[in-house]
Parts: C-alpha cells; structure tokens; sequence
C-alpha cells in the first residue's frame, strides 16, 4: 500500500525534489490528524516545523490583547504553512487553527533548511507564493483602510462563493462570527448588514448556507 506521504509527489512544491531527496524526506517527516479548533502554532512561537495540508483546512489569524481576532486567510488541502518564521529565523507570524478534522504532514526544520534551501526551484516556488499571498493581504490592506464594512462583506463573498446550479453560494456553513473576523467588523455589525440584504432579496440562506441571489450592489 501506498505511504500517505507519496501523495505530497504530486504537490507541485514536493514535484521538484528529486527522489533521494524525498526518500529521506519520507522518513523523517510525521503525519499528525487534528481535531477542529486545534492549536498547530500561535503567533510569537519559536519555529521547528513546516506543514503541509493533506485533508482538512485551517485559518491563519491575528489576536489583539483585547482578543479581537482578524483571520488573514483559510488555507486549505495541497496548501502549506510555516515556512515564513523558518525562513527568516523570527517567530511565527501569525496563529494558525484547524477549522475542521485535518491530517497534517509535518516536516522538520533540518529538513526544511537541507532540502528546501538548497533546491533553486523550490526556493522560486516558495517565493512564488509567497508574491501570491502578499498580493492577497495588499487586497486585504486596501478593503480594511479604504472600504467600509459593507464593501468588504461583499469582497470576502466574491472571493469564497462558488458557482453550483446557477447560483454563488458559500460551499460551507459560516458563522457571522467568521465573517466579522474576516472583515474586521463585530459580529453585531456583520448580522445588521446580512439581515437587511436578506430583506432586500440580494442573499438568501438555505440549511444556514449563504447564496447571493443578484450582484451586490457596490455601495449599500
Ligand atoms: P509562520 O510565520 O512560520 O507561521 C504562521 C504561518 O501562517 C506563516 O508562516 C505562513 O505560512 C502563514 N501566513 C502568515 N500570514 C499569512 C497570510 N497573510 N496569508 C497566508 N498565509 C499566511
């Protein structure tokens, strides 16, 4: 039967290790499953560890000391995380939390600086990703400092609403509590704009899933 590792061989970053390379990686690297809501590492933590996301997904957060939390992204099945603090030998970056069961590859740092830092390709994989994730937070500066809170409920349903029967729905049930921590609002805020978009027939709830009936309108 086949290794759970053999399955990182078709993940473009683990593609570009040669076989020796992944042979040792196979036997050194751990697979570990989650509960939801578990901690895998909070800001400020000194790093030992990068992660892959076999099944599952977590959400990279922010706390402030008045434990108001902004979630910075949802990473999700061939995503990985943890690689920023071992890259620049300062502490994580951010909280990250299972949002539901998930099963973790776990590669340690030895490996991580032997085989990720002196692989060319994997260096400009990692890179490319990481332009890619500072493309999405420059979205993110701009909807929290340039738009109101409406604007970027809007923003955040364009970006994880998915088209099924004809329709943008969100594939998963959200509480409005992840939306405020989305967008940086209160939850209070975020359930005063839902309803009245309800009542106006722009969204509508099926089984507690939110599906947008017609364009949101660009100010509200
Ligand atoms: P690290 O700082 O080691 O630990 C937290 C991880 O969260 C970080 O590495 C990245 O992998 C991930 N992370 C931090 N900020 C963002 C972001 N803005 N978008 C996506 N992932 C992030």
């Amino acid at each position: 039967m086949k290794n759970n590792l053999d399955r990182l061989r078709n993940v473009p970053l683990f593609s570009l290790i040669d076989d020796d390379q992944f042979e040792q990686l196979k036997k050194s690297s751990i697979t570990n499953r989650y509960p939801k809501g578990n901690t895998i590492c909070n800001c400020d933590d000194r790093p030992d560890k990068f992660y892959f996301i076999d099944k599952g997904s977590v959400k990279v957060s922010i706390t402030n000391d008045e434990g108001k939390e902004i979630i910075l992204a949802v990473l999700t099945e061939g995503e990985y995380f943890g690689e920023m603090a071992l890259i620049d030998g300062q502490p994580r970056s951010a909280d990250v939390k299972t949002r539901e069961k998930t099963t973790l590859h776990i590669i340690f740092r030895e490996d991580f600086d032997r085989i990720f830092k002196e692989n060319n390709k994997i260096t400009a994989s990692l890179l490319h990703k990481t332009t890619q994730r500072l493309r999405e937070a420059n979205k993110k500066i701009e909807s929290l400092a340039l738009m109101d809170v409406y604007q970027r409920i809007a923003r955040v349903f364009d970006s994880i609403t998915v088209l099924k029967d004809g329709k943008r729905c969100i594939e998963e049930r959200i509480t409005h509590q992840d939306i405020a921590n989305m967008v940086g609002s209160s939850r209070e805020r975020v359930c005063k704009i839902l309803k009245i978009l309800e009542q106006s027939n722009y969204i509508s709830k099926i089984n507690n899933i939110i599906c947008i009936n017609k364009k949101l309108p660009y100010n509200f």
